[in-house]
């Protein structure tokens, strides 16, 4: 198999990820991650495109029962294993696609945590099927991504006006709708830039990709930096303005209807239930017809966890 651009700077982004996260992880992305993926403490957590491992290595350290890193990149994942053997946290690391996740059994999880790489990652809709597939019902997918309406790579880019002492922010984004894949020229050092291919997708495709794999969306955030950044980034002021960053997190339905019935009572309603509601909203769209409000978006409301 060919090199990826994660295979040729994975000592570099080893180096700046360390065992903190770099500036962005650390003071933008991970304490929103964190707060979502809550206390680890007895939970088996799978950490999906994993990278140098240094989240991994946070839940181990917050006691969680069982961790696992899995990642596509041979070197990355070698030098998130010499972390483990110079600290051993009894993190286990293994290299697989994210969509093919053969050797981890369903429901072996409860929180799978995908921090920045969905966008990075080909086959979304695979990767969110497996994240699925290895969670127990009810179990969490946490998720950050690159913003998808606001940080489109080159298809987006800061506008600032000065007029005077004013300084006006902009975020300038075209192409929203359009999908396709981009290089990304990351600089590992002066002059010398290795890419990375990733996928632009609107926020319509993971929402659906993650309706089809059965998880319901139940708190979304656009992190706000923290001083840190603002102190030391010189895009900080700009970012508390405009998020760059989206963080998510998703339940997965419990299809068989066999879990303590938080979701079951809001989504799946039993079918007589469902029917009774039905003939009711039937009987108040007859009292009020000639408005267009109602169906449209309970219809769109079912469909979530469909
Ligand atoms: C931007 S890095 C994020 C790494 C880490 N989660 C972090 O936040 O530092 C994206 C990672 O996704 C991995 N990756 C790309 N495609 C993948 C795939 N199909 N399956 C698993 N990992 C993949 C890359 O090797 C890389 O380590």
């Amino acid at each position: 198999m060919p090199r990826s651009g994660w295979d040729r700077m994975a000592a570099w982004r080893d180096r700046r990820l360390g065992e903190r996260g770099d500036l962005t992880h650390r003071a933008v992305i991970d304490p929103s991650v964190r707060r979502m993926v809550g206390p680890v403490r007895g939970l088996r957590v799978l950490d999906l495109g994993c990278g140098n491992g240094y989240l991994a290595r946070q839940f181990a350290r917050a006691s969680a029962a069982e961790v696992v890193g899995v990642d596509l990149s041979a070197p990355t994942l070698a030098l998130a294993r010499a972390r483990e053997r110079r600290r051993p946290l009894g993190v286990r690391y293994l290299r697989r696609d994210a969509a093919d996740l053969r050797g981890l059994a369903a429901g072996a999880f409860d929180v799978v945590v995908a921090n920045m790489c969905l966008m990075d990652i080909a086959d979304v809709r695979g990767a969110l099927a497996e994240a699925g597939r290895v969670l127990r019902p009810e179990g969490r997918l946490v998720l950050s991504l690159s913003h998808p309406c606001f940080d489109r790579d080159d298809r987006s880019a800061w506008d600032v006006e000065h007029v005077q002492y004013e300084e006006t922010v902009w975020r300038r984004v075209r192409g929203y709708r359009v999908e396709e894949v981009r290089e990304i020229p990351w600089m590992v050092a002066p002059g010398r830039f290795v890419t990375t291919r990733s996928y632009l997708r609107t926020l319509t495709t993971y929402f659906a990709d993650l309706a089809r794999a059965g998880f319901v969306v139940r708190r979304l955030d656009e992190p706000m930096p923290r001083a840190e950044f603002l102190r030391k980034s010189s895009s900080g002021r700009y970012v508390a303005e405009i998020p760059l960053h989206l963080v998510i997190e998703a339940v997965r339905f419990d299809r068989a209807g066999l879990g303590s019935g938080r979701f079951r009572r809001g989504v799946t309603a039993p079918a007589s239930r469902r029917r009774a509601r039905s003939r009711a909203r039937g009987a108040r769209r007859s009292e009020s017809r000639g408005r267009t409000t109602g169906t449209g978006s309970s219809r769109r409301a079912a469909s979530v966890g469909s």
